[in-house]
Order: structure tokens, then C-alpha cells, then sequence
């Protein structure tokens, strides 16, 4: 009975937070010049999010819960003439023994680079991009 009762009490608490504003969420943003689309392929701990193509001020969320044991998200991002600057980069992870709630991770794609925010601060030149054809190499 008791075994019962705290299993009750734990699907409740989980329930609880599975509402929208407690879960975490990525933003990419394209902040390129017209014309510019950006090309965007996330991968997660648990799932391959696919290839999203965003026009200039167009946004692409990821919204999801941590997972008790470890959350990352990669993010790949191409842009420019024929995609050929590149990056890739750790656009999300969780706190190891602690599960966030609510947290938030802005990324703006711009000329010069990718900025990152959580949001409160403005955003800071994180990532420069990668000439694709000198990875080839
Ligand atoms: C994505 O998130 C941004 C920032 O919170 C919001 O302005 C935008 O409307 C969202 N877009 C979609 C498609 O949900
Ligand atoms: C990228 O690298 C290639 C090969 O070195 C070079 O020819 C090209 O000009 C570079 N493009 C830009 C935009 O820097």
C-alpha cells in the first residue's frame, strides 16, 4: 500500500512538470542577411531532429524536458552560397545531477557569427564559421 502511494505520489510530481513553461528549450535564430537561408540539423542524446531550413528572421524551437541522466543537443548549422560556411556546435546540456526546469538557450546566426544567450544578457559572439571547403582539405 505504501509502495503504492509514493509510486502515486511520483507519477503526480511528474505530471506536474511536464507542463509547457517548466520545459527547456533551444531557439535558432536567423539573423543572416536577406536572402540568406540557414540550414539547421540538430541531434539530441535520444533523437535525430532532421534538417530544418530557416528564411532571415525566421526562428526554428526545440522545446523538451532533461532526462534524469544527461541531455545534449548538437546543433549544425550551414549557411551562405552553396552552404559553405559551417558549424557545429553543443547547443544544449543539462547540469548532470541537476534537472533543469524552464531553461532557455537563444542562438542568432549571424555574418559574422553565431551568438548565444540564456537570455537575460544580450548576446555574445560565441562561434565563428568554418569555410567548408578548407575542412575538406
Ligand atoms: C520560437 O521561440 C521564439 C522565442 O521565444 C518565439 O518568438 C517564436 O514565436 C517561436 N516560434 C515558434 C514557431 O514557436
Ligand atoms: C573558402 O576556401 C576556399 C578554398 O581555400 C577558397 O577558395 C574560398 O575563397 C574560401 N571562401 C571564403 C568565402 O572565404
Amino acid at each position: 500500500m505504501n509502495r503504492l502511494f509514493c509510486f502515486l505520489v511520483l507519477i503526480a510530481f511528474c505530471e506536474g512538470f511536464s507542463n509547457e513553461n517548466l520545459k527547456n528549450a533551444v531557439h535558432i535564430f536567423n539573423n543572416l542577411l536577406p536572402k540568406n537561408i540557414l540550414r539547421v540539423h540538430c541531434i539530441s542524446d535520444e533523437d535525430d531532429l532532421g534538417t530544418h531550413f530557416l528564411s532571415p528572421e525566421e526562428t526554428y524551437n526545440i522545446s523538451f524536458h532533461d532526462s534524469v541522466f544527461k541531455t545534449i543537443i548538437y546543433c549544425q548549422l550551414w549557411q551562405g552560397n552553396n552552404f559553405k560556411f559551417f558549424k557545429k556546435f553543443l547547443a544544449y546540456r543539462s547540469g548532470g545531477a541537476i534537472v533543469h526546469y524552464g531553461k532557455q538557450n537563444f542562438w542568432f546566426a549571424k555574418e559574422d557569427g553565431i551568438y548565444f544567450t540564456h537570455g537575460q544578457k544580450a548576446p555574445k559572439l560565441e562561434y565563428t564559421w568554418t569555410n567548408v571547403s578548407l575542412l575538406k582539405g
